[in-house]
């Protein structure tokens, strides 16, 4: 089952609107897939920018504020800021971001019309902790779930991540049974034999299914790695079956309208054909209004 050293096709956002049959084909069957300068000039450093300035303070220290999630530096076993969420909220170029049509177009071929946004947050590699991030799924198999469409992360780097350090994918084991997933995980160190590595720029983005095996190994002397990840979902699974109540997604739906209109305002947007976001039947938005939040707490939605 091992299929090391895929052909990843060449995908350049600067060069096509939005994924192609094929490179989207490669995705469905192999779990990811990178496309490059998807941020470029300007909005890039806007939003290193802006993610600096959230890295900062969370490097700080933030107390009393679920936003901001630390864990245990390796090498010097102190504490290091691991994970931001709520990035949309926290910063408007974030919000920008969430309405490029590149991006969203690509999620409308892969997931259908009524996609909605889910998750939003900032991923953290501390310089020079040496952290394994071990083989694992984002999320689990929906039980009893029989819809094809891919749930995924689009993981916007903002950092270059090269061949010692980077993120390495398992091709295809988003295809796999949770036991499978599990046994391969149990496989000990970090066992690159049956995995391809995933080299960025920044600027660059893997969209990943969220049942991709990935990972990465020690990088000695690691570089600071900033990772920005969209989550989507197709509405109807969403609906069907969470983890979010159906009031959610509407609210979420608004977020989003509000993004692409915010984009087609953003100065460095202007050459852009903006994305036209046309949900229908149960998801169809039947009035645009400004969302009263653009952070949408996930545990005020868990279905019971
Ligand atoms: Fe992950």
């Amino acid at each position: 089952m091992a299929v090391q050293n895929v052909k990843m096709p060449d995908v350049d956002a600067l060069k096509q609107a939005c994924l192609t049959d094929e490179q989207a084909q490669f995705f469905l069957d192999n779990g990811f897939l990178v496309i490059r300068n998807v941020l470029v000039g300007e909005e890039l450093r806007l939003v290193q920018d802006e993610m600096t300035k959230q890295y900062d303070k969370g490097v700080a220290g933030v107390e009393d504020d679920p936003d901001y999630a630390y864990g245990t530096g390796v090498k010097t076993g102190q504490k290091v800021i691991r994970r931001i969420e709520y990035v949309i909220d926290k910063s408007d170029p974030m919000k920008v971001l969430l309405g490029h049509p590149f991006i969203l177009r690509s999620v409308e071929k892969l997931q259908g019309n009524n996609f909605i946004p889910t998750w939003d947050s900032m991923v953290l590699k501390a310089p020079n902790e040496g952290i394994i991030v071990p083989w694992h799924r984002d999320g689990g198999v929906i039980n009893g779930c029989t819809d094809p469409r891919p749930i995924f992360n689009v993981d916007f780097y903002l950092d270059d991540a090269d061949l010692k350090t980077c993120l390495w994918v398992i091709p295809g084991s988003n295809l796999w049974t949770q036991e499978e997933a599990l046994e391969r995980c149990r496989r000990p160190r970090f066992d690159t034999s049956d995995a391809t590595p995933v080299p960025m720029k920044s600027g660059d983005v893997i969209f990943h299914n969220t049942l991709v095996l990935h990972g990465s190994p020690d990088g000695d002397g690691n570089p600071l790695r900033r990772t920005i990840y969209y989550e989507f979902r197709p509405g109807e699974v969403e609906a069907q079956w969470g983890p979010h109540t159906l009031e959610y997604l509407p609210f979420k739906q608004q977020v989003l309208l509000e993004c692409i209109e915010r984009r087609k305002q953003a100065p460095y947007a202007q050459h852009e054909t903006s994305f036209e976001y046309r949900p229908t039947g149960a998801h169809a938005v039947s009035s645009v209004r400004k969302p009263d939040t653009f952070r949408y707490p996930h545990q005020m939605f868990w279905r019971r």
